[in-house]
């Protein structure tokens, strides 16, 4: 049984946006029809005590704070933390990484590419890198995931390259789709080890080929790019110039959305994570919320648990 804790359910600047007055961030500054959440990041873990953070979002610090699961239990230094995976170079899931230092071990595992981009970045050095170790992910095939001694952690990972965007921060804009490689965005299909359902975790996906849905069985989970609603709506709020596309993400209506796409892909469960901060679902009143709720979604949201069996 996989044990899984949302740390953080919003997308890159969280709710409420720290410059953004748009209603849904009104609300939450307000508390009325929706609450603040913080920027997407799950854990998981195979036994409960040794967990394994999936993407380090920027508001790691409140994150394992609020998170019992994730605190030290043995003085003088110690945490449950045995192990990082990164889905992609974004700031919103690696910024956290620089507030990881203060001498623990744990591995980080990402894709060649991802781990290139840490590398050519010094101020990841903050991490020793006697402490914490830079693993590859392999694509395709499941790995266990190993803490920085090389114990199993009995948490299992399948990484598979899915259509995204580079981060936003190394766009090269001249080059066709901002010079993004298969590499840069991945999904996970996550599991303990001996169980026969999966987690799959993609909080950024641009588009949605068969071979993409034919990896989840039944039995399965999903915790899938939530964004936006609708491809303009950061236009249309006046609070951005981008589509969703633009950004590397599936909306979740219209014809060619998200919940189009997985309405024949019988599923455990079906979640939105990394929900922007303008995605008029959050308001728990809101005729787009009804819609999610009726084509058998939920949202996760920060705290929120659940275990894959
Ligand atoms: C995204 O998911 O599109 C990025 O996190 C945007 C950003 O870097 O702010
Ligand atoms: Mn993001
Ligand atoms: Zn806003």
């Amino acid at each position: 049984m996989l044990r899984v804790i949302i740390l953080g359910a919003a997308a890159g600047g969280g709710l409420p946006q720290w410059n953004c007055a748009c209603p849904v961030c009104q609300a939450a500054r307000e508390g009325s029809r929706v609450s603040p959440q913080t920027q997407s990041s799950i854990a998981v873990s195979a036994d409960g005590a040794h967990w394994v953070l999936i993407n380090a979002s920027p508001d790691i610090r409140q994150q394992f704070a609020s998170t019992p699961a994730l605190q030290p239990k043995h003085y003088p230094r110690s945490s449950p933390l045995s192990a990082v995976v990164l889905t992609n170079a974004d700031v919103d899931h690696t910024a956290g990484l620089l507030s990881l230092r203060e001498s623990q071990a744990f591995p980080v595992y990402a894709t060649r590419r991802v781990q290139r981009m840490l590398a050519g970045n010094a101020i990841f050095n903050v991490l020793n890198q006697e402490l914490v170790a830079r693993r590859q992910l392999v694509l395709d095939t499941p790995q266990a995931v190993l803490d920085a001694n090389g114990r199993d952690t009995g948490v299992r990972v399948e990484a598979f390259t899915i259509p995204g965007k580079v981060a936003l921060w190394l766009e090269d804009l001249g080059a066709a789709n901002f010079g993004s490689v298969p590499e840069d965005t991945i999904g996970l299909a996550l599991s303990a080890e001996g169980s026969h359902s999966r987690l799959f975790y993609l909080p950024g996906c641009a588009a949605l080929p068969d071979d993409i849905k034919a990896r989840l069985a039944p039995q399965d989970s999903l915790l899938f790019d939530g964004t936006t609603f609708t491809e303009d709506e950061m236009i249309a709020c006046g609070v951005g110039h981008k589509t969703a596309s633009r950004m590397g993400h599936l909306p979740m209506s219209g014809e060619g959305g998200a919940i189009a796409l997985w309405q024949d892909v019988p599923l455990q469960r079906k979640l939105f994570i990394h929900i922007n901060n303008t995605n008029p679902v959050l308001l728990a009143d809101s005729p787009e919320r009804a819609f999610i709720d009726a084509a058998g979604w939920q949202l996760a949201r920060d705290g929120m648990e659940f275990c894959v069996e």
